[in-house]
């Protein structure tokens, strides 16, 4: 092979490994609510090798965390959220996120998420765009769409996670790529809303879901259906 052309492979294999992220810092109201990476959402296994998470049902599935983080940030009800990403969000699928309130007597510096706790608020859907390609909410932007944390949720501390599913490889079994962080949040100025339904993670998907094991070129983009309970809007 001509040495100019394994060099141009070789880049190519480097980028296609590098079109992995995480998802390390939470933007509240269009501010950084961490003074760095990681002070508030908890660091992720992935933090350096940017691997998705491949098995829905493993215990990484929640938080992907490796350890807590040190602060929690205060997030008023009704404020608008994102996240910034590592590297561009290149690959197709939902985002998510999802509340879990940390039980009285706990705190979500070190509350682990266990249990019927987490409730969705937030899903996204395909579609397509002018050159007949199916597109998602927040493709190849270098942070997560935005949501909002509904205005009746009631206040006390939370686990904040987002996810992005990767769905280029998830025609086959355990091909999605789960992209998530968990944040440690304490929301203020809530309702007095019941959220629900409540799941539990790991728990709440299979690999063989069908918003999960799923050909996207098979399917219109109205037909996805997103794994996970009903989203809560409050
Ligand atoms: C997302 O939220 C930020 C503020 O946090 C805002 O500046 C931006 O316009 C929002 N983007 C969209 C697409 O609504």
């Amino acid at each position: 092979m001509h040495p100019e052309i394994l060099v141009a492979l070789l880049l190519s294999a480097a980028a296609t490994v590098n079109a992995h992220y995480t998802f390390p810092r939470l933007i509240i109201n269009g501010q950084s609510a961490e003074v760095k990476d990681w002070s508030a959402t908890r660091m992720t296994k992935n933090a350096n090798s940017k691997q998705g998470v491949e098995n829905p049902a493993s215990a990484d599935i929640r938080c992907y965390s490796s350890q807590n983080a040190a602060n929690i940030v205060t997030v008023p009800a009704g404020a608008t959220i994102h996240y910034l990403s590592t590297q561009q969000i290149n690959h197709p699928g939902p985002t998510q996120y999802y509340l879990a309130k940390v039980p009285e007597g706990r705190s979500a510096a070190s509350w682990d998420g266990s249990g019927t706790v987490w409730f969705k608020i937030f899903t996204t859907m395909p579609s397509v765009d002018s050159n007949k390609q199916m597109t998602w909410p927040g493709q190849n932007e270098y942070k997560t769409t935005n949501t909002t944390i509904p205005a009746a949720t009631p206040s006390g501390e939370y686990l904040l996670r987002v996810e992005q599913i990767a769905l280029h490889l998830a025609s086959k079994a355990n091909g999605a790529q789960f992209y998530l962080s968990c944040s440690q949040i304490k929301i203020t100025g809530g309702g007095n809303g019941t959220p629900g339904p409540l799941v539990s993670l790991p728990g709440a998907y299979k690999s063989t879901d069908p918003g999960i094991l799923v050909n996207l070129g098979a399917i219109k983009p109205e037909e996805y259906k997103a794994p996970g309970p009903g989203i809560w809007s409050g």
